[in-house]
């Protein structure tokens, strides 16, 4: 590492002391393995000490090699990730247990807050409005410093909301759909400027794809995204490609960010190799500027710290947790997150639904025939094998595929809770319960897609041309 060994320790980073002790744990091995003189040995072995000391007092915890600090775990460099274990990463969900990710578990690897009734609660009295659904049945489970947004928000400080979609098809599927939903909701009842990424050069990074397409991509992506409802007024979509470009504040912030992480963190959080392309590697401090208010001078009127609030899927912690890390030391605010579960392949909930693979998802683009064949063909249930078996022993309401997704999309708590119960005591059967969903989700689709179709050219060009928002700062 090119930092001197007399360089201000407090000025590290916890990640950044935890890969210092590590490093300097293994010269002192290398030095006593190749037999070094005893001078040599000891001022190693020294100064290993007075680093495990400063990570002590940055961290309150004792360096344990392989265990990094605790709101920066490494997820997905295979040292860490133990044989059964679920596997998450903003590219890969993967678990072996029908229920799915096991997210009390998560929240304890990643180091964040479960959302708990408190907190709900607190968002109610807050803002005076009944707490979405996706908060009351623990959708969004886990959060960062929320309690600090609510601080704000009580002594009349606002802040703002960051989301966003890595544009890799045409077609968008009903689990995005959900997180701009709910990110519309947090819109309305904080009444607050929304900003929405649309990754198109990370999509050209990753995938086969050409800069054109990716950046097509991102505007059809974009009438989704308005067809949920956003007002332009307050909310301003971007493509990576044309804002990068386009912002005196963005990229600035953006070169902080890669001035402040080393490719050793990024190999960390990410798992990146020496043989990935240095575009992924410098990719997540791209992810990361939309965090910082300055990065939308037009929108805060250059202010800086104003804090942002960024709703996502948990599969895409790894960057905010960087983020976070690196907010202090370039003197920005760190964002706080609201993290959603994944929403579950229709082949079970041991993965994600993905855009790539047609059969594990419903997209918004389905007509009300292909939602009912995909359903019925492909939604994994938890009903018996048999009517007889089903009538005596009940259906299983914790790995149907069918369930899971009426707890999204069905709003009315009560007939929730009679579908449970019916589904449970086996007088319902799992083609019923099926065509509830069909049902539910039929008009759904079809209502966005006539409120899609509504969407014209000259209105993504307003949404995506920057300029103040009705907001003042
Ligand atoms: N990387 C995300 C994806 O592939 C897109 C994204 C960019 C995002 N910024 C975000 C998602 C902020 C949530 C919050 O979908």
């Amino acid at each position: 590492m090119a930092d001197s060994p007399n360089c201000d320790l407090k000025s590290l980073s916890p990640l950044q002391l935890f890969e210092r002790v590590t490093e300097q744990g293994e010269k002192v091995r290398a030095l006593k393995a190749g037999k070094a003189p005893k001078d040599e040995i000891d001022a190693a072995v020294k100064m290993l000490l007075s680093l495990k000391l400063s990570y002590k007092t940055t961290t309150g915890q004792d360096y344990q090699a392989g265990l990094p600090p605790k709101d920066l775990v490494l997820i997905n460099n295979g040292t860490t990730k133990e044989e059964n274990e679920d596997f998450v990463d903003p590219w890969t969900v993967q678990t072996s247990n029908a229920k799915g990710v096991d997210y009390d578990k998560l929240i304890v690897r990643f180091g964040s807050s479960k959302i708990d009734t408190d907190l709900i609660n607190r968002i109610e009295r807050a803002t005076g409005k009944k707490p979405h659904h996706f908060l009351r049945r623990g959708i969004f489970f886990s959060h960062r410093d929320m309690d600090q947004i609510l601080d704000a928000y009580e002594n009349k400080k606002s802040f703002y909301l960051y989301t966003g979609r890595g544009p890799s098809s045409q077609a968008m599927h009903i689990g995005h759909f959900n997180t701009f939903m709910f990110t519309k909701w947090l819109q309305e009842v904080f009444d607050v400027p929304l900003v929405i990424q649309l990754t198109d050069d990370e999509k050209y990074l990753w995938k086969d794809l050409t800069t054109e397409k990716a950046y097509e991509y991102a505007k059809e992506n974009a009438k989704d995204i308005i067809a949920c409802g956003f007002d332009v007024n307050k909310t301003f979509i971007f493509s990576d490609l044309d804002y990068l470009g386009a912002s005196t504040g963005f990229y600035k912030n953006i070169v902080k960010v890669q001035k402040h992480v080393t490719f050793n963190q990024v190999k960390g959080i990410f798992g990146f190799t020496d043989s990935d392309c240095i575009g992924k590697i410098s990719f997540p401090a791209i992810q990361a500027a939309p965090s910082f208010s300055s990065s939308f001078p037009q929108i805060f009127n250059g202010k800086e710290n104003i804090q942002c609030l960024i709703p996502c899927g948990i599969d895409q912690d790894p960057y905010f947790r960087m983020t976070r890390d690196v907010a202090p030391r370039i003197g920005l605010p760190k964002p706080a997150l609201l993290h959603s579960v994944f929403f579950p392949a229709l082949q079970g909930a041991q993965t994600k639904m993905s855009s790539s693979d047609p059969n594990s998802s419903i997209f918004l683009t389905d007509t009300p025939k292909q939602i009912k064949t995909k359903i019925n063909k492909h939604a994994f249930s938890g009903g018996r094998d048999t009517i007889e078996e089903h009538r005596k022993y009940g259906g299983n309401c914790d790995v149907d595929v069918s369930f899971m997704y009426l707890t999204f999309f069905l709003e009315d708590d009560d007939r929730l809770e009679q579908l449970k119960q019916a589904y449970t005591s086996g007088e319902l059967l799992t083609g019923e319960l099926k065509k509830v969903l069909i049902e539910t989700l039929q008009p759904l689709v079809a209502a966005h897609q006539e409120r899609r179709k509504q969407v014209t050219d000259e209105m993504v060009q307003q949404f995506m041309t920057p300029r103040k928002l009705a907001f003042e700062f």
